[in-house]
């Protein structure tokens, strides 16, 4: 089955894919994480974008993750997370015969966006994500030594959520057209969310 993570910045795609890497064999494709990577090669062009909290030109994005979809550990479905954000993106995975068998749309209110962005630390070593807003750190975790993405302050959080609304929510209704849309409430705590999700995702298989 291949399923998309779909909703706006901070909504907890990338928390929720967790859980369900745990429970399916499936990879989880992060065009984030993807970006990321790429941005840390010298002279890429992609890192500007990101640090503005602009899209990157969908032409490099769908190169990069078309490609990773391509690979074997794809062929029985895959978690793909923040991919597409643009309807030419969608059209893309269409074009390409990469069939979406369902779209999970976490939808979360604007001000819990923003308190969970603010909030949210990595720690470097090992890559864990925490929040110092939305979630106690546990025990023996040193907050100092979190560290906070660059995209993650607050006038590039503005910027996100006005793209997000310009050029990513469109597909919504892409989707919607297609049968494939599960609208899930992204804004109870984690654990509830994932309840949620794996819930409707049950129903699909049934
Ligand atoms: P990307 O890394 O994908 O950023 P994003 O979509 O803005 O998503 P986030 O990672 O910020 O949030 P998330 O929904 O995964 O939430 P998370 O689980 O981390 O993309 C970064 C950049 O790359 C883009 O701005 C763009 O420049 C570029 N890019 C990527 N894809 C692209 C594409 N397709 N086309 C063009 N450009 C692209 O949770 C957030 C925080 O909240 C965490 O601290 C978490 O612990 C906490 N949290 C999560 N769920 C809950 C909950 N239920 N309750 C309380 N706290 C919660």
């Amino acid at each position: 089955m291949n399923i998309v993570m779909f909703g706006p910045p901070g909504a907890g795609k990338g928390s929720v894919s967790a859980f369900l890497v745990g429970e399916f064999s499936y990879p989880h494709i992060a065009a984030g994480d993807i970006i990321r990577e790429e941005a840390r090669k010298p002279q890429n062009k992609v890192r500007a974008y990101m640090e503005k909290g602009e899209l990157v030109p969908d032409t490099v994005i769908m190169q990069l993750v078309g490609s990773r979809l391509r690979q074997p550990d794809c062929r029985e479905g895959f978690i793909l997370d923040g991919f597409p954000r643009t309807i030419v993106q969608a059209e893309f995975l269409e074009r390409q015969r990469i069939p979406v068998d369902i779209v999970i749309n976490l939808e979360v209110d604007e001000d819990a966006i923003v308190d969970r962005l603010s909030g949210r630390r990595m720690d470097p070593k090992t890559g864990q994500i925490y929040n110092l807003n939305t979630m106690e750190l546990p025990e023996g975790v040193d907050r100092e030594k979190l560290v906070q993405r660059p995209d993650d302050k607050p006038e590039v959080i503005r910027k996100r959520i006005e793209v997000y609304k310009k050029q990513t929510s469109p597909v919504i209704e892409y989707y919607r057209e297609r049968n494939v849309l599960l609208n899930i409430d992204g804004n109870p705590e984690l654990g509830q969310v994932v309840g949620s999700v794996r819930e409707a995702l049950q129903k699909v298989r049934e």
